[in-house]
């Protein structure tokens, strides 16, 4: 199957080579583009591009003939895939009667310790078959699709039981099998501690490393490791513990660090070799300076800062310290019910004051670096998959997040396969 694209306005974040590392501090500053452009897909790959104007006509024309189909862009623009690294994307029903309470006073911590919160979608999780969780999941990746997200990460953790965290991976690994989505799995059986583990956190962490990890890893069902590392939640401790664990399997740590307080997320992150560190309100100089010598990306999720009213993280700082920055939706019932990436760099430019050039690389490039996917997905370049989408009628790509709530995109190609 061969497409051709024809009179794209602008190809956005095209890349003659792939970035072999996540783009760092200044680096995030620059975009890309390529102006009068064209683009030929073979299968599931991008096979070239370049400009309509460098390109003689009869070249065109061949290439023309020999597509299956051709899409005359028509002057719109060209995007790769949203890249989205850290979401829960699958759970069941929904909790907007804790937004209710939010609204009346009430803070994430104190819905959490009557036994709401995460431990609420734990119940509804575990009253609610695979096949029905799936398909609940189900309309929320295509939901993130026809918003442009092209490859997701999907953590478990509403399950804290050996079968239901495998469930929850289990229908997380067929969204991939029944959408165009790329998804890769995040095994957070720490992400609070049971009710029946009530006042003994250690026991629950016992269970994790004796039994949760190597089930999980018989299936092959996780990717990476997750932890939850917060006063009231986990402690740094039990994320040596958890990762050292997962280590022998080789699961890869990523680590919910720094959301409502210094809780030293992001420095045993750093030591275990995270490959990101997620959230990070509240960081500083200490956290920047962990960072800046390690491979470990931070991860914005700027739609739950929102959602919970926070202070959010100092990311310009972030990019003073030459840090990799990724922006995530971070698509959870809890914290952020939105998995739209576009609202997520709106937020990211208007709290943060970050450029829609940063905001731009850090939800696709290094969102694609912080789940793994790299090699693959995270810009338009030759041999990468052919994920993208093509924009309606708009005057620059400053105009995407600036046109926050707009549905801006025409087409979507998902591994060279138009939706
Ligand atoms: O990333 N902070 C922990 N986990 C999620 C929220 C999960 C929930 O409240 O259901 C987060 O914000």
């Amino acid at each position: 199957m061969r497409l051709f694209i024809k009179n794209i306005k602008k190809l956005v974040n095209v890349r003659e080579e792939i970035p072999s590392a996540p783009l760092r501090g200044n680096e995030m500053l620059s975009l890309p583009c390529m102006d009068g452009a064209w683009l030929l897909t073979e299968d599931d790959r991008i096979v070239r591009f370049g400009r309509m104007q460098d390109t003689a006509g009869e070249a065109l024309e061949a290439m023309e003939i020999a597509a299956d189909e051709v899409i005359d862009a028509e002057g719109r623009m060209v995007f790769p895939s949203y890249c989205d690294s850290h979401t829960h994307l699958v759970y069941a029903g929904s909790r907007e009667m804790e937004f209710m309470d939010k609204l009346r006073g009430l803070s994430y911590q104190e819905i959490a310790r009557r036994g709401g919160g995460i431990l609420n979608s734990v119940e509804l999780l575990h009253n609610t078959s695979e096949d029905e969780l799936l398909r609940q999941t189900l309309v929320r990746a295509w939901e993130i699709i026809s918003q442009g997200t092209g490859a997701v990460e999907i953590k478990s953790g509403y399950g804290l039981t050996v079968e239901d965290e495998m469930k929850m991976l289990r229908v997380a690994r067929r969204v991939e099998e029944e959408t165009p989505l790329k998804v890769r799995t995040t095994f957070l059986g720490a992400h609070a501690v049971p009710a029946r583990y009530k006042g003994n956190r250690a026991g629950y962490v016992d269970e994790i490393v004796r039994d949760m990890i190597p089930a999980v890893a018989a299936e092959g069902l996780a990717d990476y490791v997750d932890i939850f590392v917060e006063e009231g939640f986990f402690s740094v401790e039990d994320a040596c513990r958890i990762f050292e664990t997962a280590a022998k399997y080789g699961m890869v740590p990523k680590v919910h660090a720094n959301q409502m307080s210094f809780s030293g997320g992001v420095q045993v992150g750093v030591r275990y070799g995270a490959v990101s560190v997620d959230h990070l309100e509240f960081t500083g100089p200490e956290e920047f300076n962990a960072l800046q010598d390690s491979g470990t990306i931070a991860t914005l999720l700027p739609g739950a800062t929102f959602f919970l009213d926070m202070d959010y993280p100092k990311a310009k700082d972030m990019l003073g310290y030459d840090l990799p920055l990724a922006i995530a939706s971070n698509y959870n019932p809890g914290s952020c019910p939105s998995g739209d990436m576009k609202f997520m760099m709106a937020l990211a430019m208007i709290k943060m004051r970050l450029t829609p050039e940063t905001v731009l690389n850090a939800a696709t490039v290094n969102g694609a670096f912080a789940m793994g996917v790299a090699a693959d997905y995270g810009c338009i370049a030759p041999g990468k998959k052919a994920s993208l989408f093509i924009t309606k009628m708009i005057p620059s790509y400053e105009f995407v997040p600036y046109s926050f709530t707009s549905q801006l995109i025409d087409t979507i190609i998902l591994n060279g396969k138009k939706y």
